[in-house]
This record gives C-alpha cells, structure tokens and sequence, in this order.
C-alpha cells in the first residue's frame, strides 16, 4: 500500500543488558519530527484511531506490548501488527487507521511530522471515502 512502510528500527543487542533500539529523523525516516505523543493504559481489546489525516506524516512503534492496526487507503485494507519494538510503521496523509490493543498496557508511540491540528484530522469514514475518490491525495 502506497503511504505505509514498515521499517526496521536500528537496534543495538546487549547479551545481559537488553537492547537499545534507535531512529534518527530526516535519515530513516524521510521528515522531521515535530512531535511526540504516546497512548498507554488502554486495555485488551481496546480500539482507539478511527481517523485519517489531510497531510500529516506519522512515525509509529511499539515499545512494549501488541498494537494491530487496519489501515485503509480508501481502494484496499492492510493489517499490521507492532508487536516488535524494533518495528516501525511510517504512515503518509490520507490513510485510514483503527487500532486494536492486543495486549492490555501495550504502548504507542508516535512521531508526527506536525504540531497537533484538530483540522488535520478526518473523523468521517464517508468523507474520507469521498476525498479519496475526489484524488485528493493524488500524486502526479
Ligand atoms: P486522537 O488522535 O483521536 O487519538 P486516538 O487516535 O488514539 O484515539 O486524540 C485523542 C484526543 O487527544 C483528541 O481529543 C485530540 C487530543 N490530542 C491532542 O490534544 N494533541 C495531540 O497531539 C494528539 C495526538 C491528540
């Protein structure tokens, strides 16, 4: 699916003293990070997104725990699980994302190529479906 990779995140393994996983914006990922925000506490089975965005990039892992996500780009439907926390889903504008938790106390972690913007969001399933037809995230 066109505006959604899933990326390894550098990590360096310590034999007794775990890992240490890193990325560094502008060079594994291909826009700056303006900020970050983290949703915790959310019990299993619990659904959170429901929404899509105008222009906003977003980098998202999993620290600890189990995230599914379905992601929509209005023509065809992808699940990802983050489950890893050397994974990284790098989504563009103009996808549609549910999230289920699939461990209760999972993480999300989010870098987001923008400050926060209520107008960003697209809250509407039917009018995402409408601007995706409409072409408005069509590239040429
Ligand atoms: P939302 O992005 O809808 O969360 P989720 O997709 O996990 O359900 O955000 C939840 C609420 O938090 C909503 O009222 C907007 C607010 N919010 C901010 O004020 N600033 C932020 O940076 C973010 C991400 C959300």
């Amino acid at each position: 699916m066109q505006s959604v990779k899933i990326i390894e995140i550098k990590t360096k393994h310590h034999p007794e003293l775990g890992s240490l996983s890193f990325f560094e914006a502008e060079k594994d990922i291909d826009f700056s990070v303006k900020r970050i925000y983290y949703t915790y506490g959310v019990p299993e089975a619990g659904q959170r997104g429901g929404h899509a965005h105008k222009k906003l990039q977003q980098v998202l892992f999993c620290p600890y725990g189990a995230i599914e996500f379905i992601l929509d780009d209005g023509q065809s439907r992808e699940h990802v699980l983050l489950d890893d926390p050397a994974k990284a889903l790098v989504l563009g504008s103009g996808i549609w994302r549910d999230m289920i938790w699939r461990q209760a106390g999972s993480v999300l972690c989010v870098g987001a190529s923008a400050w926060y913007d209520a107008e960003d969001y697209i809250r509407d399933y039917a009018m995402f479906k409408q601007m995706v037809q409409e072409g408005y995230w069509h590239e040429d």
